[in-house]
């Protein structure tokens, strides 16, 4: 791990075990990109790559200088207004009006390891053994303005985090852009490799060529949002899951983001990652500073699941909290699809009761069990137990599950706000709205004004109460609507674009207070399932409602698409009932488990209603999860390319233990077909040597053949199988172990 500097040539060379990042200062004082990409060696200068060709029509630094064009450069942290064209990475307007700006270099230092940041989610290296900093500093001399390029290297990831802070020593300025990352590539013959989708279809995956032009996604949500997620990688297009070299990017932030690509007139490729310009601005007065959150980028050589597994890595040792990090998360049942809002006690415990004999390891009470909440039109924000439903309290409920020797976890919607409540009797103007506007409901809801203390000290101490109360395990800690007539009333007009930022460093404070106040309490973060899915939520809840999609077939597209940018633990996956309750769709209990298995896996029906087959099939299914939770929750995770996993009929995802001792393989066959071809599975990341048994049986296979001559399926049209357990909406589990 190494951040060389060559301080004569100004050139600052970011090594990590299997990358290279160059960039050196400008004439003009800027920061130029030279390189991204595989490990190169060190030397004192890159003439080659820094050399520049004079173009007609265009902007030059000086009348000296024809050849600095700096339309025609790669920068490292541009602003707009010296002639380079393309959309920037940062803009400043100054008190005169003027937006030019001339940030020219100051120094430089390295810091060995990463701090947390103060009031943001955050990477670190609490070992201190992974990474090491770079701060280069460059000021603004018309208003004294200091702007300093964080950039951490994470060695064994090969991950490099990098934000930008601004610190003001002049007059009034008002920041109206200030992203996090960008990178300059010198060519475009790249694929975008989006995850987009709605509600109940999160993070799809969308591969399309770069063109010409800008192309983006983006949240104005306040939200990362289900349309888009914030991580992204650009590809060759060439590149698989095995094969091929992909940037991956993503962002630890969980409100308005912009991922900008951008292709230039001579093929060049910007990336801009960062809060969405539009609906901010920032003012800064003498003194005053501005941290972005931070952007991480990533390189693989080898295709998407090297990339998936390098941030894996990272996020479990430098992202996710310690507490929970490679932390086996308990298989848990929740009340949600089973009764929604109507129940109590009596109707409950019989569910507890069963779960216990099952061998489930927590209850999860969702939404209903406070205030008078038996629909959606009420008592968000009125956060102590509804009497009616629980006769002993909602500490005598809790007590009666941990009697059992379970776990009990509890939902708040914390962030929201019901008219019909006593909080917004005492309270009404705690609720974001526009003044001389009519508000705009959503699922009968409000949203709370998270910039204020005041709203913040209320939920703290509310939730805090319960917590103690209940000797709470677990929060699912929602997030049902996204913010309209944004407006801060607490802020001065020409503070209002703050507000969207504002309101998130509010919800990082409540998030940090009460992980603070109660370390071992597990965290789920939820948002109608996957609309806040994103690393600013992880830094605090090391885990996320995938989706409110629960279908296993929906599922299987939304778990391999969240794979690419995300580790399986971070996904909560559950079983529940069929005809599904989003889509109508009959699946059998084992496929809808098999593919639960790749995640937090729980249980989401009413037990008490199956028959008992389905109750032993539900326990040998408890037994089986607990005996390689390890492996499905930390395993490093491999999306298998084989003759057939490219039609999205079929999908065979593998995970692997650290030593290669064991793996597990699953097939997902959507739609069976007639009269099929012999199909072989290709096994990814054993070791070439060790000799395995498949399924317990008696052959052994050293890893080689299993991974080069691959594993024969055999069909899996059943005819021994009842109604419904269809041929169709299948799944086979390959349990390799180490003979
Ligand atoms: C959201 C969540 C669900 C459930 C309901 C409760 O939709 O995603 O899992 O908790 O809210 O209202």
């Amino acid at each position: 791990m190494s951040i060389h500097v060559n301080e004569e040539q100004k050139l600052f060379h970011l090594q990590t075990a299997k990358t290279s990042y160059i960039f050196k200062i400008l004439e003009n004082g800027g920061a130029g990109q030279l390189y991204y990409g595989p490990r190169v060696p060190v030397k004192d200068a890159y003439t080659n790559l820094a050399s520049r060709e004079e173009h007609d029509c265009t902007n030059t630094l000086t009348v000296e200088q024809p050849d600095f064009q700096l339309e025609l450069i790669k920068q490292e942290y541009a602003g707009l207004g010296k002639g380079d064209y393309r959309y920037p990475a940062y803009q400043i307007t100054y008190h005169d009006g003027s937006r030019t700006s001339e940030f020219k270099y100051m120094g430089y230092r390295i810091i060995d390891g990463k701090e947390r940041l103060a009031d943001l989610p955050s990477s670190f290296d609490d070992q201190g053994d992974d990474a090491q900093t770079l701060d280069v500093v460059f000021k603004d001399e018309y208003e004294n303005i200091a702007l300093t390029l964080h950039y951490t290297i994470f060695d064994k990831e090969d991950v490099i985090v990098r934000s930008a802070t601004f610190l003001n020593h002049g007059n009034d300025i008002m920041l109206d852009r200030a992203l996090s990352l960008q990178l300059d590539l010198p060519d475009a013959k790249y694929d975008m490799v989006q995850f987009s989708g709605s509600w109940a279809r999160e993070r799809h995956l969308i591969r399309t060529p770069l063109r010409a032009g800008v192309q983006s996604i983006s949240s104005l949500r306040d939200a990362s949002s289900h349309q888009h997620n914030p991580f992204f990688m650009l590809a060759r297009p060439h590149t698989d899951n095995n094969h091929g070299g992909a940037f991956g990017f993503n962002f630890i932030y969980s409100g308005n983001f912009l991922d900008s690509v951008e292709v230039d007139q001579f093929d060049t490729t910007r990336v801009l990652v960062g809060i969405n310009p539009d609906e901010f601005g920032w003012k800064l007065s003498d003194g005053d500073s501005f941290q972005t959150p931070e952007a991480i980028m990533t390189y693989s050589a080898d295709g998407f699941n090297q990339l998936s597994q390098q941030l894996a890595d990272f996020y479990q040792d430098h992202l996710i909290n310690p507490h929970f990090a490679r932390q086996e998360r308990p298989i848990l049942i929740n009340n949600w699809e089973a009764t929604f809002m109507d129940f109590n006690e009596d109707k409950l415990m019989p569910i507890v009761d069963e779960a216990h004999k099952l061998g489930i390891e927590m209850f999860v009470l969702d939404d209903g069990w406070f205030g008078h909440r038996d629909d959606d039109k009420s008592s968000l924000g009125d956060w102590f137990v509804d009497e009616k439903k629980f006769a002993t309290g909602i500490d005598g409920f809790a007590k009666k599950v941990h009697d059992k020797g379970m776990k009990f976890g509890l939902w708040f919607e914390p962030e929201m706000i019901s008219i019909d409540s006593k909080l917004y009797e005492e309270h009404p103007d705690w609720m974001i709205s526009t003044p001389g506007r009519q508000s705009t409901p959503a699922r009968n809801q409000y949203v709370l004004d998270m910039s204020r203390k005041e709203v913040v000290d209320y939920l703290f101490d509310h939730i805090s109460a319960i917590i103690k109360k209940t000797k709470l395990d677990y929060i699912k800690w929602d997030m049902n609507r996204n913010i309209t007539e944004m407006f801060g009333a607490q802020l001065p007009a020409d503070r209002q674009l703050e507000f969207a930022h504002r309101y998130i460093l509010g919800v990082y404070q409540l998030y940090a207070r009460l992980t603070a106040a109660f370390p071992k309490i597990l965290f789920e973060s939820c948002a109608s399932g996957g609309g806040r899915f994103d690393l600013g939520m992880m830094y605090y809840a090391p885990q996320a409602w995938c989706s409110d999609d629960t279908d296993a077939v929906e599922r299987i597209k939304i778990q391999d698409g969240t794979s690419y940018g995300y580790q399986q633990s971070m996904w909560g996956a559950h079983v529940s009932a069929v005809p599904n309750d989003q889509v109508g769709r009959l699946t059998s209990i084992a496929t809808r488990a098999a593919v639960a298995y790749f995640g937090d896996f729980g249980y989401e029906l009413d037990i008490t209603k199956l028959p008992q087959a389905e109750l032993d099939e539900i326990k040998d299914q408890v037994v089986f999860y607990k005996k390689y939770r390890q492996l499905f929750q930390f395993g490093k995770f491999y999306r298998l390319e084989n003759a057939d996993t490219a039609n999205d009929n079929v999908y065979d995802w593998e995970v692997v233990n650290d030593d290669q001792s064991e793996a597990i393989v699953a097939r997902f066959q959507i739609l069976n077909g007639a009269n099929p071809a012999y199909i072989r599975i290709y096994f990814a990341g054993l070791d070439p040597e060790k000799q395995y048994t498949v399924n317990d049986g008696d052959e052994k296979f050293s890893g080689a053949e299993l991974m080069n001559a691959g594993y024969f399926v055999p069909r899996i049209m059943d005819r021994t199988k009842p109604e419904k357990d269809p041929s169709d909406f299948s799944s086979r589990l390959f349990v390799a172990k180490e003979a």
